[in-house]
């Protein structure tokens, strides 16, 4: 565990908690101090993820497995009662988890995988954010981080259906941090993180050297500075994220 334990005390709510980003993120919450709840579709990740926090003396986290794809209003408002009622405060939300499909011409994706990818992208963080609304106003300091992808952000051929869920995403975080603006407690912002050695980058730049592209561990520690006391004053943000780009300046 870090010495920095600046989220002591809070309770942070992590999706795609498994694995690549989310992971890392709960790992870097949790050396902080942080109550980290790994929520994501594969039980079986979620529990390495827990036993590596409790192995490294972290707080015990919470597990809950959801499928953000089939998820509906009913099951978002049960997350957000079950946080409630379990632990009975809730801090901040780091939006980790995200579907990918390997870049293709538009004649060849389906209205079944574009589905798949707004349900994951937009709808899932859109819901769960509406969900907990309650919990996170009640918190001291509620960051919220929402993941976008520079496709999303500056769209180009072969992107495809992923591309626009992240534009989605990122017009459904221009709204939301309009309609926070008057909650100083309410941080929401979008953080686009640059090409990361991840197992998503894994798919969609298969031949390319990895070695020379900064982990999940750096990004990871830059977002648990976002969510802390480090990244006070910054809401509504857009944060283009790269490894020299302090997060909390
Ligand atoms: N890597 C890069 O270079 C890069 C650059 C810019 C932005 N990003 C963004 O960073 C984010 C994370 O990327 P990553 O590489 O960490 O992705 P990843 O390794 O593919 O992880 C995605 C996570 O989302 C979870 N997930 C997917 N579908 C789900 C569903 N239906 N219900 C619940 N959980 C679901 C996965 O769960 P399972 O483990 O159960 O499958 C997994 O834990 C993405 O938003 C990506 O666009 C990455």
């Amino acid at each position: 565990m870090e010495n920095n334990q600046s989220l002591k005390d809070r309770v942070i709510l992590v999706t795609g908690a498994g694995q690549g980003l989310g992971r890392a993120a709960a790992l870097a919450c949790a050396g902080r101090g942080a109550t980290v709840i790994l929520l994501g579709r594969t039980t079986r990740k979620l529990e390495q993820v827990y036993d590596e926090i409790v192995a490294a003396n972290g707080p015990m986290p919470a597990i809950f497995p959801m499928d953000l794809e089939k998820a509906a209003d009913k099951d978002f408002d049960t997350l957000a009662q079950t946080v409630g009622y379990q632990l009975r405060r809730l801090d901040g939300i780091l939006h980790g988890a995200a579907e990918f499909e390997s870049p293709s011409p538009l004649g060849q994706q389906t209205a079944e995988e574009w589905q798949r990818l707004y349900k994951v992208n937009v709808i899932a963080p859109f819901a769960i954010n509406r969900a907990c609304l309650q919990l996170l106003a009640a918190a001291p300091d509620a960051p919220v981080i929402l993941v976008g992808e520079s496709h999303g952000h500056v769209p180009a051929a072969y992107w495809g259906g992923f591309a626009v869920s992240k534009a989605a995403l990122e017009a459904y975080f221009r709204i939301q941090a309009e309609e926070w603006a008057d909650a100083a407690n309410l941080r929401l912002n979008l953080v686009i993180p640059g090409p990361v050695n991840s197992p998503q980058r894994a798919i969609s730049h298969p031949g390319e050297d990895k070695s020379r592209l900064p982990s999940l561990a750096t990004l990871a520690t830059d977002l648990a500075d976002l969510m802390g006391p480090e990244g006070h004053g910054r809401r509504g943000q857009l944060i283009e994220w790269h490894p020299a780009s302090s997060m909390n300046t």
